[in-house]
């Protein structure tokens, strides 16, 4: 089994070792490092895809995964999403993408995880972390157990959640904002041009030399701003002072 993932600050990813470590025989994969080697071919027929929601939806690059991947041959598909509140638009919206491939996900899921979305959330304090990732783990492990067996078991998105959503038009204000998404960054004098968010932005979208500077090409996953060793990076004028966050689960180095 093959368990792609994307994942700007570890929750995913952490949801996708998770399940590998109980699914025999699985390989976890990053989302971005796949979509940068140009490849489409799947090359398993039992799949998993783990991602988080941007508002309400799937991210970006995990649309651009979807269409791209060549999924004909799957026999087995879940999708995990994780999320601050786990419920809108996105698993309908998997679900359209997947039948448009011909493909029906045999499980779908969502996993309420802490927020990284510190531009408007509330960010959590440790303890309540702790409480959320226990009570993720709880949840991840019926997830495995599912999947382990290969077993159908939907969530869906709640009729009511949903039609709220559209009303207040989140998404299409989102859509709006993605293409120029990074223009929103900068960086204070406390940056000390170490290079890390350069290194570890998934999709290669930093340089720095005396300071960051972000490129276009942002896919808005907030790792960049959620893990500068020297709080330097904000976001407009609502980041400042905030704390950050990175699943404490996870090192950056497993991530990709
Ligand atoms: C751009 C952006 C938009 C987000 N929008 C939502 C949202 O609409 N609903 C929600 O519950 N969480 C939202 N979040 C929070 C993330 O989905 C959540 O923290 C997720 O677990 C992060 O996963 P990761 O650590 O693997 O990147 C958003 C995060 C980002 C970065
Ligand atoms: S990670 Fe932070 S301190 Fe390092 S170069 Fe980037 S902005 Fe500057
Ligand atoms: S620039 Fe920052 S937010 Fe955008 S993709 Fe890179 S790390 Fe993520």
């Amino acid at each position: 089994m093959r368990i792609f993932y994307f994942s700007g600050t570890g929750n995913s990813f952490y949801v996708a070792k998770r399940i590998a470590d109980d699914v025999a025989s699985s390989e976890v994969t990053s989302i971005p490092a796949f979509l940068g080697s140009g490849e489409t071919t799947i090359g398993d027929n039992e799949i998993v895809i783990v991602s988080p929601v941007y508002f309400y939806s799937l991210p970006h690059a995990v649309v651009r995964f979807i269409e791209a991947a060549r999924l004909e041959d799957v026999r087995y598909l879940s999708v995990v999403l994780t999320a601050e509140f786990p419920n809108g638009l996105a698993l309908g919206q998997t679900v359209k993408l997947m039948r448009a491939k011909g493909l029906e996900p045999n499980s779908l899921f969502y996993v309420k995880m802490p927020t990284n979305y510190l531009i408007k959330s509330k960010m959590l304090t440790d303890a309540t972390i702790d409480d959320v990732l226990a009570a993720a783990d709880r949840k991840i492990d019926r997830i495995a157990s599912v999947i382990s067996d290969r077993r159908s078991s939907r969530e869906r998105d709640s009729w009511a959640y949903s039609l709220i959503t559209r009303a207040a038009s989140y998404q299409a204000q989102w859509e709006r904002n993605f293409p120029r998404f990074d223009s929103g960054f900068s960086s204070g004098d406390s940056c000390n041009a170490c290079g890390s968010c350069e290194r570890d932005c998934p999709f290669g979208n930093i340089t720095v030399d005396d300071r960051p500077r972000w490129s276009g090409h942002c896919e808005a996953c907030l790792r960049c701003i959620n893990t500068c060793p020297k709080d330097a990076i904000q976001y407009g004028d609502s980041t400042e002072g905030r704390r950050r966050y990175f699943n404490p689960r996870v090192s950056m180095k497993e991530l990709k």
